[in-house]
């Protein structure tokens, strides 16, 4: 049975990987197990910053965004002879398990520990992006969506009260889940993802069809991976056309690029609970000695899949939400 077990985030942080920490650590104190935290992600494994974490060291810590165990991206990490590294830190701090909180990048890494490492790794679905296979919903997607809408909500007002064409960007540089949840949310006329190929001519015939139907204020949303060069670059590319159309505000458009913002502050009610369940869920897991499984959720249940099946999933958009985006712009 696992007694020692490791706890580390890793890749973009996401609202909710407090609240995930904090659910390793009192369910596995719960089991009579004992907590190692790994600062800086993959990064503290290889360079073995470590530290003991007891239930009230993750007191108040639940509603807090960011990681108190901090983050990175480790470059590293696809370098065999530092992963070998790695694998000595948890030898030599004597883990029976890793719980590892992130999302796609940091899972994928996660596999390659688990594939040469004889402990347990067990990984918590946690991204923005949501584009993680193996779960319906990954920690901090909830929150992101509903810290760009309210600023979407925001710039509402203003193209409305200016009669002006707005396009906003959100994160997103292969998925478009978020851009596609803040368009039906935020009542966008037209919403751009990077699964779906750029037609800029069906764009500007939009953008026409909305003024002749009398529509005050226009919103596009694009996701960053929508168009090389962002909303920015998208609207380098229709200006022209936008200009020969002479419409009142168009020529006169505004980009707004939401950025990081999205990634920070206090996560939902629904990521708060998400991370709970899943967190519980895998520190249960690694006591019982289970290896190599991604904890996500399914419909509201929560599932295990082994790390190699959930990182070959295509995690697809939903069309019929780009039909009802289409469809209420009306
Ligand atoms: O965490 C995912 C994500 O937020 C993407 O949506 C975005 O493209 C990327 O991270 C930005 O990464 P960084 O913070 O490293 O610039």
């Amino acid at each position: 049975m696992a007694r020692r077990i490791g706890v580390l985030t890793s890749g973009g942080d996401a609202p909710g990987m407090n609240a995930a920490i904090r659910g390793v650590v009192r369910a596995v104190s719960a089991g009579s197990g004992e907590v190692i935290g790994i600062r800086r992600g993959f990064c503290g494994l290889i360079d073995g910053s470590l530290e003991g974490l007891g239930p009230r060291d993750v007191a108040n810590i639940l509603q807090r965004g960011g990681s108190i165990l901090d983050t990175s991206r480790e470059p590293r990490f696809h370098d065999p002879a530092q992963r070998h590294k790695a694998i000595e830190t948890l030898e030599r701090e004597r883990l029976d398990a890793l719980i590892v909180i992130g999302g796609n990048g940091t899972q994928r890494g996660a596999l390659l520990i688990q594939q040469e490492w004889q402990g347990a790794v067990l990984g918590v679905a946690s991204t923005i992006d949501n584009d993680l296979g193996g779960t319906d919903t990954s920690i901090g997607f909830d929150t992101a969506c509903n810290t760009a809408l309210e600023a979407i909500d925001r710039i509402r007002d203003t193209a409305h009260s200016l009669d002006r064409l707005f396009f906003i960007e959100v994160m997103g540089r292969r998925a478009g889940f978020i851009a596609l949840e803040v368009a039906v949310g935020g009542g966008a006329e037209a919403v751009l993802l990077p699964e779906v190929e750029l037609d800029t001519e069906w764009l500007v015939n939009v953008i026409r069809s909305n003024h002749e139907r009398g529509k005050v204020s226009c919103i596009v949303v694009v996701a960053e991976g929508a168009h090389p060069g962002g909303a920015r670059g998208l609207l380098l590319e229709i200006e022209a056309p936008l200009a020969h159309l002479g419409l009142p505000g168009s020529a006169d458009a505004r980009v707004t690029i939401l950025g990081h913002i999205q990634r920070g502050g206090n996560p939902t009610v629904r990521d708060r609970v998400l991370a709970s369940r899943l967190s519980t869920f895998a520190a249960r897991a690694a006591l019982e000695g289970k290896r190599g499984l991604l904890f996500g959720v399914r419909g509201n249940t929560v599932c295990e899949t082994p790390f190699a099946t959930a990182l070959a999933e295509e995690k697809l958009i939903d069309r019929t939400l780009l039909d009802l985006v289409n469809e209420l712009a009306g």
